[in-house]
């Protein structure tokens, strides 16, 4: 059982986690970007042995369609996969996800027809190019509301070099969420923690009377959505998750129009609809956001321990053409800034001390002296600074003219290949698996670190370590938290979780300036 469980995890890993070529699309002046094509582009983020496994899957299906014959059972596309992963030279999880739920998304359609047309294109498109993913009703071998109950076998904080953390292994075989303790500051929510530090996720209510909605917090794309009631995912449902709609809440209103993200991993479609929500009590009545009458399994599998994304860049990103949620507290007078203010927690520490603020930062959770405070560079929307220095245990890599966009949706950093493996030179024992990934030795105690406003932010060697390539060995090789991949420019990053775990992290719209700050 545990062993399915693991296998099972790290394939629905692989297939949750994007292509890191996924890079959010820029919204050039009437470029429609269409998703579809990406699919068939090279990725790599999922081992070739698994992708030809998704790709004879796929093919069973489509022939199966085709000549009317009943498809192999899930089960049998799962057998399929696990067995295939056998077959790889390093063995289940030996590449491992880059990033997560970045939009890769196409410029707003101008007009509804085509926005129908473009949704269902695009969804439909995905689905039929699922691969070895299941159907989200049928998938029943993770457990959603699992919480993670590392905390028995923890001995709390591993100490940088011990290796992989046992806590980190568990979350990563059993999934589910970490739940957060009490936010300290007011106007904040706890971030529970999704797996092994793989995303964060808050408890909004939305709907009259109000439920409450677990919601990925994401400041790398700018869109609210949830499942609308009837969400339908590959010809199923869109499995275990809270929905909103018309028979559950008595003020949602449906505008008619229509809206579709696509991620790097997943894709949504639906409907841009207004209803009541609620964040940390504030309340934003008639506020317009997305429900998804079509998801990708990506978000409708009974392992993905959210109901809908929360997106927190700048709303000139926004697909719905609408203002995020904290745009729309600050004009509603709710809060004096369009301020949001991150500090994701490391399960590692067993501190549970996530949390999500809106409209200031919360003074308890980092170092005053070291707030940094430095410009967006992005013009579309996303929150990207200038990056000083890049080092490694303080050699400067001799990398300038980078620039980071931060994105509490990716899991891992995202490099450009030259820097990639620039950094991974400067840690002892790390390899190239000729892919774009790096491996590295779990028991790594390099500093890597980013330096932003003249404030060097050191990144935890435990972080590095992503992923044990063998679960069995938690001082062996890991997978690297860096990996390499066409961003944008030749001199521009994504980095998420594995570096803002280090920080404390703030974005303020009006300003348009970004925050760092050494944590407590
Ligand atoms: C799904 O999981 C639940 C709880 O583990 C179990 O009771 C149920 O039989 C499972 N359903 C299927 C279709 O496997
Ligand atoms: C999921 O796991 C939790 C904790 O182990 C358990 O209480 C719950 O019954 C499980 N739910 C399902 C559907 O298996
Ligand atoms: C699904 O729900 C949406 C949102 O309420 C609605 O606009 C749409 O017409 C519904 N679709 C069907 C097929 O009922
Ligand atoms: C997906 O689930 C639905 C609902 O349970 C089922 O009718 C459908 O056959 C499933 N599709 C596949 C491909 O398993």
């Amino acid at each position: 059982m545990q062993f399915t469980l693991s296998f099972t995890t790290l394939l629905l890993a692989s297939l949750l986690v994007l292509n890191v070529q996924a890079l959010p699309v820029r919204r050039d002046a009437g470029m429609i970007t269409l998703p579809l094509k990406r699919i068939h582009q090279a990725r790599d983020d999922i081992h070739p042995q698994m992708l030809l496994q998704q790709h004879i899957n796929r093919g069973q299906r489509r022939l199966a369609r085709m000549t009317g014959r009943q498809a192999p059972s899930e089960e049998q596309f799962q057998a399929n996969i696990h067995n295939r992963m056998f077959l790889m030279p390093s063995g289940p999880g030996s590449h491992t996800p880059s990033k997560r739920y970045n939009r890769q998304g196409s410029k707003a359609p101008t007009n509804q027809a085509d926005a129908g047309g473009i949704a269902a294109g695009i969804v439909a498109g995905i689905n039929a190019a699922g691969g070895g993913s299941s159907n989200g009703t049928t998938t029943n071998t993770t457990n959603t509301t699992t919480t993670t109950t590392a905390t028995t076998t923890a001995t709390g904080a591993t100490p940088s070099g011990a290796g992989f953390s046992q806590v980190d292994l568990t979350a990563l075989e059993n999934g589910g969420l970490t739940p957060a303790g009490n936010p300290s500051a007011s106007n904040s929510l706890g971030l529970d923690i999704e797996a092994n530090d793989v995303g964060y996720i808050a408890t909004v209510q939305m709907g009259t009377p109000p439920r409450d909605f677990k919601l990925l917090m994401d400041s790398g794309s700018a869109d609210l959505w949830v499942g609308a009631e009837n969400c339908t995912s590959q010809g199923g449902n869109c499995g275990p998750h809270t929905f909103l709609g018309p028979a559950s809440s008595s003020s949602f209103v449906d505008t008619g129009k229509q809206f579709q993200v696509t991620y790097g991993s997943g894709a949504v479609a639906g409907d841009i609809v207004t209803d009541d929500i609620s964040i940390a009590g504030l309340a934003l009545n008639t506020h317009t956001f997305g429900v998804a009458t079509q998801e990708t399994v990506d978000f409708s599998a009974s392992s993905v321990p959210f109901d809908g994304l929360m997106g927190l860049a700048q709303s000139t990103l926004s697909q719905q053409q609408t203002l995020t949620p904290v745009e729309s507290l600050a004009k509603a007078g709710l809060i004096t800034e369009a301020i949001t203010s991150f500090k994701i927690s490391r399960l590692a520490d067993q501190k549970n001390d996530g949390e999500i603020t809106f409209g200031g930062l919360d003074t308890t959770k980092f170092d005053q002296a070291t707030l940094t405070t430095f410009a967006n560079v992005n013009t579309q929307g996303f929150w990207e600074g200038a990056v000083g220095s890049i080092a490694a245990d303080g050699t400067d890599l001799g990398l300038t003219g980078r620039t980071a966009i931060l994105d509490t949706g990716t899991t891992l950093i995202i490099a450009p290949a030259t820097d990639a493996a620039a950094v991974h030179a400067a840690i002892p024992g790390s390899q190239s698996d000729g892919q774009g990934g790096f491996t590295i030795p779990c028991t790594t105690t390099t500093v890597v670190s980013l330096s932003f406003g003249g404030t060097v932010f050191t990144i935890d060697p435990r972080d590095l370590a992503f992923a044990p390539v063998n679960n069995n060995d938690l001082t062996g090789t890991c997978v690297s938290g860096i990996s390499s991949g066409q961003i944008g420019g030749a001199t521009e990053w994504l980095v998420g979780d594995v570096f803002l775990k280090n920080a404390y992290f703030s974005t303020d719209v009006g300003k348009n300036q970004i925050s760092l700050a050494k944590l407590v």
